[in-house]
């Protein structure tokens, strides 16, 4: 689910828009709107305001700032990113799709969805400004409801701090010599509240001498338990395309995430549902209730959304070739791990 770095450096087409821009502040608010290409946004004191040529939509602000932070702390992800049934974006590793209606059976088949390709540096950029203007003080978008303010009323501020946390992309594996580093009390990462039970020793690696950089090991549930964000899947060990990207889950995964590649899940602890619909059209497809020790695979041709009352660890396991959506979109690879 995150990104490896060199995913995100594929070649940009000239076609690709470029054209972002920052709009005026509203005097009835206090908020800045914004413009990528064709798309408008707005932000009052309880929604966010989405425009483009031939249609308009709202969603509830806090919706909407949590899902842009996942959007731009992901560098747009693999595949889809539903902020909601409407609006989102598609990576293509370099550029990004930003769409109204794309993924929305009821849009398609009125025609009326619309869609914009942008490189990905650009539309990122505006991103990241809509979200700093938007966000006010003591509002965090990545925390768990109960762990944070509210983003409601009139411009208050800000919080750069929360919302510029840098994502965690091993190179290899957490803990190894030059890599990034575990967590601890001392580094600024204390055990969440909800994991106040989980063992915090770490393994004693013996390793023959001159194999030091090469050999080691940590304790990944006391890892998680000190982690500060919720629904954010980081790149915690490497091997080949292999990524494992462990992650904490509170409350409701901020967007629907529809896959470019099948995706394995494997609940670590405690529970989570899963909604889970078709990519294309929204139409649901499965309900799944992961409990502690479940293993399942999402297909590549759904999207999924997931709910989660007590804090839980999810390991989130991806194919990281860049060359699989294209195979899957061909029909040389399935969308499915296994066929019977
Ligand atoms: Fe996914």
């Amino acid at each position: 689910m995150a990104m490896l770095e060199a995913l995100q450096a594929a070649p940009v087409s000239s076609n690709a828009r470029t054209d972002v821009s920052a709009l005026s502040v509203s005097n009835q608010t206090g908020y800045r709107a914004f413009k990528a290409g064709g798309f408008e946004f707005r932000r009052d004191e309880y929604f966010a305001r989405l425009s483009w040529p031939g249609g308009t939509h709202i969603m509830p602000i806090d919706v909407f700032l949590r899902a842009m932070m996942r959007d731009v702390a992901w560098g747009f992800f693999y595949g889809a990113v539903n902020f909601d049934s409407v609006f989102g974006t598609i990576n293509h590793y370099g550029e990004v799709t930003m769409f109204a209606g794309r993924f929305n059976g009821a849009y398609v088949a009125a025609s009326r969805n619309y869609e914009e390709r942008f490189s990905s540096a650009a539309l990122m950029g505006v991103f990241k400004e809509i979200l700093s203007d938007w966000t006010n003080s003591g509002y965090d978008p990545f925390a768990a409801p109960m762990e944070t303010g509210t983003p409601w009323g009139t411009k208050n501020g800000g919080n750069d701090d929360a919302i510029t946390r840098q994502r965690v992309t091993a190179k290899r594996m957490v803990g190894l010599p030059g890599d990034t580093p575990v967590r601890t009390d001392e580094t600024g990462f204390p055990v969440n509240r909800q994991f106040a039970d989980v063992e915090q020793d770490q393994p004693l690696v013996e390793c023959e001498p001159g194999f030091e950089h090469e050999v080691s090991g940590f304790n990944l549930f006391g890892y998680l338990s000190r982690s500060d964000v919720t629904w954010n899947p980081s790149v915690c060990s490497v091997v080949g395309e292999s990524l494992f990207c462990p992650t904490s889950e509170e409350f409701i995964l901020p967007v629907e995430h529809g896959n470019d590649r099948c995706e394995w899940f494997l609940q670590l602890s405690d529970e989570i549902t899963w909604d889970v619909k078709d990519k294309e059209t929204g139409k649901p497809r499965a309900r799944v209730l992961m409990r502690a020790g479940d293993i399942c695979c999402m297909p590549a041709d759904i999207r999924h959304q997931g709910y989660s009352t007590k804090r839980s660890m999810l390991l989130v396991w991806e194919n990281g070739a860049s060359k699989i959506p294209q195979m899957i979109a061909e029909g040389t690879a399935p969308v499915v791990p296994v066929e019977f």
